[in-house]
């Protein structure tokens, strides 16, 4: 949430920046803004996206070797210029950029107003920064010292970046609980939220850690503890190529990414899944497989789309390994006082690696005596950290705000997972198991033909868009399809729309059901086919509109349905990989046909770094 980028070194800091900007924009873009550091400090900010920044800068002198920018999505304040970073301290003299919430500012400001500062936005940002010049002022001390002695006092999450008008070769940057990447170029460094802006400059960069400070030079990169430690910095080599973060040809991200499914699937099975030889090979599965296979139960962890994953995978681990699971929001599961014990296998899924939520869930659980297996898209990212064992899901950089790629990614490492542990458990037979293996196998090539029917679902999109509400009904492992597609159709179409089990609909839902209430059915050919054709005549009787996912050569349900969407047949463990393709083009195409920005839905941002 919020994508911060700054530059030092001997290029010209404001096209590395805004560019930088357009990159992190979707994290955030309620406003944006920049700091450039040349003879004096200048900042300029806006409400709205980048690009109106950056016309709003067309014509200004932004010569600057030294600069930062940032792109908001506000917690403290409403977007406005006001509360657009960078902001500037009392004096005039720093200049601040911050991703992450400051909880404890309200007593802060009070202190701060108490000895005379004035506040020009309503932002926790603002606070911070004043409190360290306080800090500075009061203790004679450098900016780096006052940070240090600001920061033990702070609660909350912080990355940071400052600019001092009086150190113009000197970058000062701090970390807790929010991403911060360092690029290490030849006498130059990047910072940024993520590695987009960076790789097109170098491949070296140094993740910081939680409480850990970098003083930055152009051709210096210190790294410090709160204790004014040195400590040495990590040099990674990025193993990302540019195109991963360009649309290659596609009007949006989005859709760019719902297409690549074929292709990541393939990534994330390849090298793990070995039909031949009837192995699935995963180190971060392999080296704790007593403890897997020995749990008492299961605790799915994650939010938004992730949490559907978590709840497909309910019914995999059960009907596989035989061990109970229950899926739990992040955010809820936190604040709660659950019982976790020794013996209890924590799965921590998040696309990012750095929803707030659900770092917060699982160290929590940590201290308690669970183990936590991280399945993670974002390498390096903080869940990924402080998870015990983990899987990686190998979709490659996911832009668009709305998940698509990434889940299903999830879905097939959750799944390998879940045969590994099945057949080392002894809970599956070898048929179903070398089955199974197939199956997956056979997801990207399937996922590939459900694709080719995008045309037919953009017609459908067309006929349904001005719908005021939409109801989502699937039973057995597509009702957490039913689920992701109402939240795809929400987030990227603005229509109401909501995800029941079908058998559920009877007890309230069916309320809504009229001639102007379209009910999409995820009835893919399974064990429930019987009962939700049942549903479908249902809805009919009572003049629904039904759409329905269905698996190719289903007369039954073409017969009854106003519209159909079809993938492929499968079997109906991993039927879902299938069944959501339709959910995510159905909610892209009315989102496109409503002259919606999909990528960056309003209010959204795609990694919730913030509570
Ligand atoms: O990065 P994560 O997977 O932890 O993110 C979880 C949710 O914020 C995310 O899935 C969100 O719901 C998406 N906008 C859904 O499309």
């Amino acid at each position: 949430m919020c994508g911060i980028v700054a530059y030092i070194g001997p290029r010209e800091a404001y096209p590395i920046v805004l560019k930088g900007l357009k990159r992190l924009e979707y994290r955030g873009y309620d406003s944006s803004g920049v700091a450039l550091l040349n003879k004096g400090l200048k900042v300029y900010k806006k409400k709205g996206k980048v690009a109106e920044l950056e016309d709003s800068l067309i014509g200004k002198d932004l010569h600057a070797n030294t600069g930062m920018g940032h792109t908001r999505w506000a917690t403290h304040g409403e977007p406005s210029d006001r509360n657009a970073h960078p902001h500037t301290s009392a004096n005039g003299k720093l200049a601040m950029i911050h991703n992450g919430i400051i909880e404890n500012y309200t007593q802060l400001k009070q202190e701060l107003t108490k000895k005379g500062y004035k506040f020009h936005s309503d932002t926790d940002t603002e606070v911070l920064l004043n409190f360290i010049q306080d800090i500075q002022e009061h203790n004679e001390c450098g900016l780096e010292e006052a940070l240090r002695i600001a920061l033990k006092r702070v609660v909350g999450a912080y990355v940071i970046i400052l600019l001092d008008h009086d150190n113009p070769d000197t970058i000062i940057a701090a970390r807790k609980g929010s991403p911060l990447v360092i690029g290490v170029g030849k006498g130059e460094h990047f910072l940024a939220s993520d590695a987009s802006p960076i790789i097109e400059y170098t491949k070296e960069v140094v993740y910081v850690n939680d409480y850990e400070l970098a003083i930055i030079k152009a051709d210096e990169l210190v790294l410090k503890n709160l204790g004014n430690e040195k400590l040495t910095p990590f040099i990674q080599k990025l193993d990302l190529e540019l195109a991963a973060i360009e649309k290659g040809g596609y009007d949006h991200f989005m859709l760019k990414e719902i297409f690549e499914q074929p292709a990541t699937i393939f990534d994330c099975l390849r090298g793990r899944l070995d039909v031949a030889a009837g192995t699935i090979t995963m180190a971060g599965v392999q080296k704790n497989i007593e403890k897997l296979t020995s749990a008492n139960r299961i605790v799915m962890v994650a939010c938004g789309t992730s949490w559907h994953a978590g709840l497909v995978a309910e019914y995999v681990f059960e009907e596989l390994c035989r061990i109970p699971v229950e899926v739990e929001y992040a955010s809820e599961f936190r604040y709660r006082n659950p019982v976790v014990r020794e013996g209890d296998v924590i799965f921590a899924i998040s696309q990012s690696g750095e929803t707030a939520d659900t770092i917060v869930a699982i160290e929590k659980a940590k201290e308690n005596g669970a183990f936590i297996f991280g399945v993670v898209n974002v390498v390096g990212s903080s869940i990924a950290r402080v998870s015990h064992a983990g899987a990686y899901t190998h979709a490659g950089p996911e832009i668009g705000v709305a998940s698509t790629k990434a889940f299903t990614a999830q879905l097939a490492v959750l799944i390998m997972i879940a045969l590994k542990i099945a057949w080392e458990k002894g809970t599956i037979d070898q048929q179903r198991y070398n089955h199974l293996l197939q199956e997956l196998h056979e997801i990207p090539e399937k996922v590939a033909e459900a694709l080719r029917h995008d045309d037919e679902i953009k017609r459908i999109a067309n006929k349904y868009k001005d719908a005021q509400d939409f109801l989502y009904l699937g039973r057995g492992y597509n009702f957490p399809i039913a689920l992701e597609g109402a939240l795809k159709m929400k987030e990227i179409s603005y229509i109401h729309a909501e995800g029941y089990p079908a058998a559920e609909m009877k007890h309230g839902p069916i309320a809504l059901v009229d001639k102007d209430l379209p009910v999409v059915f995820v009835a893919t050919k399974d064990s429930y086919h019987e009962k939700i054709i049942s549903n479908i005549q249902e809805i009919k009787a009572r003049k629904g509109m039904v759409l329905a996912v269905i698996s190719e050569g289903d007369e039954t349900i073409t017969g009854m349905a106003d519209d159909i969407m079809i993938v492929p047949e499968a079997d109906e463990l991993v039927a879902p990989l299938l069944s959501v393709i339709p959910m995510q083009l159905l909610s892209y195409h009315v989102g496109i046909a409503k002259n919606l920005d999909v990528d960056k839905p309003r209010n959204l941002a795609k990694s919730v770094t913030v509570e």
